[in-house]
């Protein structure tokens, strides 16, 4: 059917920005095209048009059909009118409205009952879309009901009032942090800081032009850099949670003494140097723990030749604090009598052990030996905190990548946790200076970021990223947080996020958590949720112009994660079963090479 008429329905109520639309009976298709355009008339999403004199109202359809009829008038529709009357209703949400051509976000005027409503036509999409500032926002996909208008971004908001990405494995999660990322970075702001922690590698490829890479066991010729997290940089529960064992209240707290009085001896070695009134356990200070343990396990094993006289030690071989070997003492008496064993020994060499072993282990060498952050046994090091927050923050390269595929699982969590507060520390505590985050802000994208907050409240990781979810905006520093489990995302954090990236989500819960941070008259869109395609989604939110369903685009270079085609991979011939050695090698070596050598 030809049509010029674009009046889909007249309003029957209004409740707030809630209104309930009759379609006209006129509307004979659902389908009518105009100006040779097809249109769809009452689709999730999509949006109609209330004009008002000079002014025009605009709103998006939450519900259709029976259910989309206000409760108070059911009995009289459903009794007058045919079936197909009776269903022919919407619920629409005002969102905007346009005056002198521009479109602005809330409502000044209100319609009333009988008032018009049309469909939107290309054109007042336009103008609807148009309406976000070019300045300040990135194009990261096409608007899905109509492919040729571009999705606008605002990085603005993005940042400041941070930005949560939720999904269903597999709806293109990944796919849109590379492309809102490489947006950002392709765009005119050459200064762009974004820190991406990357818990399993998969950006590296995507985002090699703009961005530099710091992992475990760095390829150079990828031009990655060593990602080095000096232990002595944690505070001190957090370094105690990287070594396996677990010690009573007490001894944390000789544990706690030993490692002030270990930090304090080393300040001299610091190019400035604090008050010691300002030093604590957690102080970012250079020590040695090689000889912090030297010296806990040597009081553990300590015997005498007279009871409780540490002048009569009897020793036999002494240790090497370097190699983590202990010092030898004659075995204490089983009968009570000389050499006698210290009285004041803490019980801790099991721990003492555990402590060691995990020193030793190769695959921590970035957490106790980090190159050049390696204090010797005096607690001095050639390099300090400084560089190490240049080199990840203050390269030419719009996007850092600390790429933590090679951290132990066991500890990814409280690795990144730590790192995170070691960053937006050193950005609190340079607010006032250039390098801060106020005059250079930070965009710090988390993924599997459930997994900071599931963590429990007691972690630094979840500590961390809800300080910054609370605080950040006031030093510059904006969370881009990445989910498929919404619901394990703490709720006063997605309450912070300004804005919501909904992609595909079949689960209920995890809609029904989503719900509960958009806006009350777009509740029911959450339902469209379920159906929506990969790469698609709704965006909600500060950083959108208006709630938006949009389409991504797809990045040429896919996230690591991406599918197999399995059609494809199985028609290949079978690969020679030999590489299965060089995969056992790859484990045992803890990298992935494609030669195993
Ligand atoms: N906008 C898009 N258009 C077409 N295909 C897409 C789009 N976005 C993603 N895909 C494809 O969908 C698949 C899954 O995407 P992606 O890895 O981004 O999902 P994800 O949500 O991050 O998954 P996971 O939760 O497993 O990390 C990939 O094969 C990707 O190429
Ligand atoms: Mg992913």
């Amino acid at each position: 059917m030809m049509s010029k008429s674009t009046l889909i329905g007249n309003i029957v109520s209004v409740s707030g920005s809630i209104l309930s639309i009759r379609m006209s009976e006129n509307v004979l298709s659902t389908m009518p095209i105009i100006d040779g355009i097809v249109y769809r008339v009452g689709q999730i999403g999509s949006f109609v048009r209330v004009p008002l004199g000079y002014a025009d109202l605009f709103g998006i359809v939450t519900q259709i059909g029976a259910d989309a009829m206000p409760e108070s008038l059911r009995e009289v529709f459903l009794k007058d009118s045919s079936p197909v009357v009776s269903t022919r209703w919407l619920t629409v949400a005002l969102v905007g409205e346009r005056a002198d051509h521009r479109f602005e976000r809330g409502i000044t005027q209100f319609p009333t009952a009988g008032d018009e409503v049309h469909l939107v036509t290309i054109q007042d999409l336009n103008i609807v879309y148009g309406g976000a500032s070019e300045e300040s926002s990135v194009v990261v996909g096409n608007i899905s009901a109509s492919e040729s208008l571009p999705a606008r971004v605002d990085v603005d908001k993005l940042l400041t009032r941070h930005c949560a990405i939720v999904g269903a494995t597999g709806s293109g999660k990944s796919n849109s942090v590379a492309i809102l990322l490489q947006a950002i970075s392709s765009g005119p702001f050459k200064s762009a800081r974004i820190l991406l922690i990357d818990p399993h590698g998969e950006y590296s490829e995507t985002l090699k032009e703009c961005s530099k890479v710091f992992r475990i066991n760095a390829a150079s010729e990828l031009e990655q850099e060593e990602l080095s997290i000096p232990f002595w940089a944690l505070p001190f529960d957090e370094l105690m949670s990287s070594f396996p064992g677990r010690v009573n209240d007490q001894q944390r707290d000789y544990i706690r003494e030993k490692v002030l009085e270990k930090r304090l001896a080393s300040v001299a070695g610091l190019k400035k140097q604090p008050p010691t009134q300002a030093i604590t356990a957690d102080s970012p200070i250079p020590f040695s723990l090689k000889q912090l343990w030297y010296e806990l396990d040597d009081f553990e094993r300590q015997t005498f030749a007279e009871n409780r006289n540490p002048n009569t030690k009897k020793l036999i071989k002494p240790g090497n604090a370097d190699r983590l070997q202990s010092n030898q003492y004659e075995p204490a008496s089983a009968g009570g009598g000389s050499p006698f064993l210290n009285f004041q020994a803490k019980g801790i060499l099991a721990f003492l052990d555990g402590m060691r072993t995990r020193m030793l282990d190769q695959r921590y060498r970035f957490l106790f030996e980090p190159n050049d952050y390696a204090p010797n046994l005096e607690g001095t090091c050639s390099a300090d905190l400084d560089s190490l927050l240049a080199g990840w923050l203050g390269h030419e390269k719009p996007i850092t990548i600390l790429d933590l595929s090679g951290v132990p699982p066991d500890i990814t969590i409280s690795i990144s946790g730590s790192l995170l507060k070691v960053v937006y520390d050193a950005m609190f505590w340079a607010q006032e200076l250039p390098v801060g985050s106020r005059q250079q802000p930070l965009l710090v994208t988390l993924e599997e970021a459930h997994n900071y907050l599931k963590a429990g409240e007691q972690a630094i990781s979840s500590r961390t990223v809800q300080t910054i979810a609370k605080e950040g905006r006031k030093y510059g520093v904006g969370l881009l947080l990445i989910t498929q489990r919404p619901t394990e995302l703490d709720e006063t954090v997605l309450s912070q996020c300004g804005t919501v990236i909904a992609l595909r989500m079949t689960n209920k819960g995890d809609r029904g958590h989503i719900s509960a941070v958009v806006q009350d008259e777009l509740y029911d869109m959450v339902a469209i949720l379920p159906s929506l395609r990969t790469g698609e989604a709704l965006i909600l939110g500060e950083a959108v112009q208006i709630p938006s369903r949009i389409r991504f685009y797809k990045t040429s270079h896919a996230p690591r994660s991406s599918d197999p085609v399995v059609s494809q991979e199985w028609r290949k011939p079978r690969p020679d079963p030999s590489a299965y050695q060089a995969a056992i090698h790859n484990w045992r070596c803890q990298r992935f090479m494609k030669e195993g050598k």
